[in-house]
């Protein structure tokens, strides 16, 4: 028998007629007549190339190409249900794994963030790199996450970049600096204070650099560090003055450490995107964190 083109419609028909192995009671099932019924079961019996059942009296009994029919039939509905149900659990975030590769400031508050996404979505699974800018950017050039978040994002990327949250960066200084009682301090008034700012490549440093450029004021940089927290400890420990994300410093601000002074033209107010591949097709699970992510509800 060489079976080639039976529709899925015609295989349920069939698979219900062997179940009952009577016209009337499957056409009851189906909400169709049983002529309805005969006329789809004789186009598979044709498209089988073999008669598939034997009627005597009232009776059905299906042949043997009849019986592997159903038997396929059967298989095949159910494989189709399995998928169906599948592709539901993903639809519903009842399963699923987010790929999220976030740069180093990111990780004062995009953990917070993610836990409030799965708190809402428990049966997700979260694998979370938190990584340089260099990395990430690399990361994202050769696919290996979901969803990246970073603030500075570079013009030539072949990627969507959404903003969605606040970056405003800060000019900080020690908690007891004599420029921290002083308001709309001018920029220039800075450049004779000692600066340690993030390493090369950073988005903070590319900002605040760029503004200072633009205002004329050629920063003494004093010390280079790639971490937030140390660049936090050294401007708390008096040696000298930064500029890093306020996201950064509630903790060190509250505790009058630190002091965010009153520079114009600070708070510098960027955003934090979220960036994915260009041509990606986000997972559903992925799709949704987006619009978590942009509904701004955390
Ligand atoms: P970074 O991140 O300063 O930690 O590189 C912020 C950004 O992407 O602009």
């Amino acid at each position: 028998m060489i079976i080639r083109h039976p529709t899925l419609h015609q295989l349920r028909i069939f698979t219900v007629l062997a179940r009952h192995l009577n016209m009337t009671r499957a056409a009851t099932e189906l909400h169709q007549t049983p002529s309805a019924l005969s006329i789809q079961i004789k186009q598979l019996s044709e498209t089988a190339g073999e008669p598939l059942y034997e009627q005597m009296g009232k009776k059905l009994y299906l042949t043997a190409a009849g019986e592997a029919v159903a038997r396929a039939g059967n298989d095949i509905l159910r494989r189709l249900d399995a998928l169906n149900q599948e592709l539901n659990a993903q639809r519903n975030l009842e399963s699923g794994t987010l790929n999220l590769s976030i740069i180093s400031t990111a990780e004062y508050f995009a953990p917070r963030l993610i836990g409030t996404f799965c708190k809402e979505h428990a049966g997700i699974e979260v694998h979370l790199e938190i990584a340089n800018r260099d990395s990430i950017l690399e990361r994202l050039k050769q696919n290996l996450d979901d969803i990246y978040i970073m603030g500075q994002v570079p013009d030539d990327i072949d990627g969507v970049a959404r903003p969605f949250m606040e970056n405003p960066l800060v000019v900080l200084a020690p908690g007891d600096h004599p420029l921290a009682e002083q308001s709309r301090i001018a920029p220039e008034r800075l450049k004779d204070e000692a600066f340690i700012l993030r390493e090369e490549g950073s988005g903070t440093r590319l900002t605040a650099q760029n503004f200072f450029q633009e205002q004329g004021v050629q920063l003494k940089v004093r010390m280079t560090m790639s971490s937030n927290e140390a660049v936090k400890q050294l401007v708390a420990g008096g040696l000298g003055l930064s500029v890093l994300s306020r996201n950064t410093i509630a903790a060190e601000a509250n505790a009058g450490n630190i002091a965010i002074l009153d520079v114009v033209g600070f708070p510098i107010l960027r955003q934090w995107h979220a960036v994915y591949r260009k041509n990606k097709r986000l997972t559903a699970v992925a799709q949704k964190f987006m619009d978590f992510l942009l509904e701004g509800n955390y």
